[in-house]
C-alpha cells in the first residue's frame, strides 16, 4: 500500500460536453438515471463529467456502491460534499457540522430512541392520524389529491411519533410554515450556489432559529414540569450522553431534530406517494393487497392495526421494497475525495465529488427481469434468481438481529439494492419509515374499496429530478370509493 499522494494513475474517463459551465447538466439534470445508465454502457463503470465547474465522478455497479458507501474516511468525506447545504438548515455541531465519530455517536442516539418497542407504539397513532386525515376526503366517494394528503400526514405522524405531541398540536398553524421555509433552504440551487443574497436564505435562518426555539422550548417545560414522554425520540436525545461522559447539550438535542424531520419528511412521503401512485395503477395488486390484509385482521375491517400485525403482510412489505427499488428518493450519494482514492484501475483526484447511484444498480436488466415493471411479486418468489436472494438474505439476517422484523440497519455496499444506502453514513431511519409507510397504506387499503387516478392508469405521474429528492409530478389526483364499513362487505 503506497501513501496516498503518490497515488497516479490513469483518471476515468471525461465525458465530453457541449457547454463549459454547464458543463452536462442540462442532460444529466432532466433524466439524469436514464443519462448514468447510456454513459454507463459508453464509458463503464466509472466516469467523469463537469456540472457547474465541479468534478463529478460517478461510480456505478454493486463495485461502485461498494467504492463510496464504504470509502475509507480518510479518502472520502461526506462532510466536506454536504455541510455547506446542511448546516444553515440544521443548526450547529451536528450531523456533518461535527467531526464523524461524534456524529455516530448522535446516529446511536436517535437509533436508541427508534427501538421497536416506540416503534410498536407508533404504530395506533400513525393510523389514527391517518383516518382523521382522511376524512378531508369527503363522501362515499370523491376525488382528492394524492401528493398533498401524503405530505401533509407524514409530516403529522413524523412530528407525532418523533418530535413530541407538543409539536404536533403546534402542525396547524406556526410549523408548517417554519418548515416550509426551511425546506426551500434545501434545494438544489443552493448546493450550487451557497452564499448568494437570496430572500430565501434570509427565511431560511429565521425559520432555523425559530424551530430551534421551538424544541428548547418544550424541553425547557419537559424539565420544569418533570413531564416525560419516553416514546419519542425527542426525550431520548434529553437524556443522551456521549461515551466521554459529556451530555449531548439541548442546542445539539434541537438541531438533532430538524434534521431528522428534514431527512424523513420528503423521503417518506414520497415513497408513498409513488407507492399509492403503482397501487393506483395496479388494481390487481390494490386488490390481492386487500385480501391479505383482510385476512390478517381475521375478516373484521373494523379491528385496528398493530406492530405484529403489520410484520404479516408480506406483500405490503413487497410494495414498499419494489416501490424503493424504482423509486428511491435518494438517487444519488456523494462524498468529496479528500485524498487521492483507486477505483477500479483509475485514480480519482482529491477535490472530485464522488457519486454512487444505488438507483441505477436497481434497474438493472442482469438482476432484476422486466426491471422498469413494478411488480412486487418478485420479492416473494425468488427460486430462480440467485442475485434476490442475496439481496433478501442479507436484509432478512438484519432484521432478526434487529428485532424489528422488518427495516435493516447495517448490510453489505456491494449490492444492487440500496434505497437506504449502506456503511457508517446508512439511513437509520428505514425501521421508522417501514412502519409509517405500512401504517398508512395498510390504512387506506381499508379505507377505499377502489383508488385510481381520475384520468386513468396512462396518469401515472412522472419523475420529477429537480429538486434534492425524485418527487412524483403534481397534482395527482385520484378517485376514490369507500368501502362499507362491515366485516360482510369482505375482501373481494
Ligand atoms: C441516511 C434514504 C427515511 C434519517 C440516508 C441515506 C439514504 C437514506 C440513501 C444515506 C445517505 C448517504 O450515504 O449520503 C432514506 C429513505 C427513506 C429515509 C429512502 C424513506 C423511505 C429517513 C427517516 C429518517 C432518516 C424517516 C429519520 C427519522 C436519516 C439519517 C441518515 C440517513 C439520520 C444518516 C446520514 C449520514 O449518516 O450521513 N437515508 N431515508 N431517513 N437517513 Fe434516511
Amino acid at each position: 500500500s503506497s501513501s496516498s499522494s503518490s497515488r497516479k494513475g490513469r483518471l476515468p474517463p471525461h465525458v465530453g460536453h457541449w457547454v463549459p459551465f454547464l458543463g452536462s447538466m442540462v442532460s444529466f439534470g432532466m433524466r439524469p438515471l436514464d443519462w448514468l445508465a447510456e454513459q454507463r454502457k459508453q464509458h463503464g463503470d466509472i466516469f467523469t463529467f463537469t456540472m457547474f465547474g465541479r468534478e463529478m465522478t460517478y461510480v456505478l455497479g454493486p463495485d461502485g456502491n461498494h467504492a463510496v458507501l464504504n470509502g475509507k474516511l480518510a479518502d472520502i468525506s461526506a462532510e466536506l460534499a454536504y455541510n455547506s447545504l446542511t448546516k444553515p438548515v440544521f443548526g450547529a455541531d451536528v450531523v456533518y457540522d461535527t467531526s464523524n465519530p461524534v456524529f455516530m455517536e448522535q446516529k446511536r442516539f436517535v437509533k436508541a430512541g427508534l427501538s421497536a418497542e416506540n416503534l410498536r407504539s407508533y404504530v395506533p397513532l400513525i393510523e389514527a392520524e391517518t383516518l382523521n386525515y382522511f376524512t378531508r376526503w369527503q363522501g362515499q366517494q370523491g376525488e382528492g389529491e394524492l401528493a398533498k394528503a401524503l405530505a401533509e400526514l407524514t409530516i403529522m405522524t413524523a412530528s407525532r411519533c418523533l418530535m413530541g405531541e407538543e409539536v404536533r398540536s403546534n402542525l396547524d398553524e406556526s410549523v408548517a410554515q417554519l418548515y416550509h421555509d426551511l425546506d426551500q433552504g434545501f434545494q438544489p440551487i443552493n448546493f450550487l450556489f451557497e452564499k448568494l443574497p437570496l430572500p430565501a436564505y434570509r427565511r431560511r435562518d429565521i425559520a432555523q432559529k425559530k424551530m430551534a426555539d421551538l424544541f428548547l422550548d418544550i424541553m425547557k417545560e419537559r424539565r420544569a414540569t418533570g413531564r416525560t414522554n419516553n416514546n419519542d425520540v425527542l426525550q431520548v436525545l434529553m437524556d443522551a450522553d456521549y461515551k466521554n461522559g459529556t451530555k449531548l447539550t439541548d442546542i445539539e438535542a434541537a438541531h438533532l431534530m430538524i434534521a431528522l424531520l428534514m431527512a424523513g419528511q420528503h423521503t417518506s412521503s414520497t415513497t408513498g406517494t409513488w407507492c399509492m401512485s403503482f397501487l393506483a395503477a395496479n388494481p390487481d395488486v390494490f386488490a390481492e393487497l386487500t385480501t391479505e390484509l383482510y385476512n390478517e385482521l381475521g375478516g373484521d375491517w373494523s379491528r385496528p392495526l398493530d406492530f405484529d400485525l403489520l410484520k404479516r403482510l408480506p406483500l405490503l412489505d413487497a410494495c414498499i421494497r419494489e416501490t424503493l427499488r424504482l423509486r428511491s428518493p435518494i438517487y444519488a450519494i456523494m462524498r468529496k475525495v479528500v485524498r487521492p482514492v483507486e477505483i477500479m484501475g483509475h485514480v480519482v483526484p482529491a477535490g472530485h465529488y464522488l457519486c454512487a447511484s444505488p438507483a441505477v444498480s436497481q434497474r438493472d436488466p442482469e438482476v432484476y427481469e422486466d426491471p422498469m415493471a413494478f411488480k412486487p411479486r418478485r420479492w416473494l418468489d425468488t427460486s430462480n434468481n440467485a442475485q434476490m436472494q442475496k439481496i433478501l438474505r442479507a436484509e432478512t439476517d438484519m432484521a432478526a438481529a434487529e428485532d424489528f422484523g422488518f427495516g435493516v440497519v447495517g448490510g453489505s455496499a456491494r449490492s444492487n439494492y440500496l434505497p437506504f444506502g449502506a456503511g457508517r453514513h446508512r439511513c437509520i431511519g428505514e425501521p421508522f419509515a417501514y412502519v409509517q409507510l405500512k401504517t398508512i397504506i395498510a390504512t387506506l387499503v381499508r379505507e377505499f374499496a377502489t383508488f385510481e387516478f381520475v384520468m386513468g392508469p396512462e396518469a401515472f405521474p412522472k419523475e420529477d429530478f429537480t429538486s434534492m429528492i425524485v418527487m412524483p409530478e403534481k397534482p395527482i389526483m385520484i378517485k376514490y370509493t369507500r368501502r362499507e364499513r362491515s366485516p360482510l362487505s369482505g375482501a373481494a
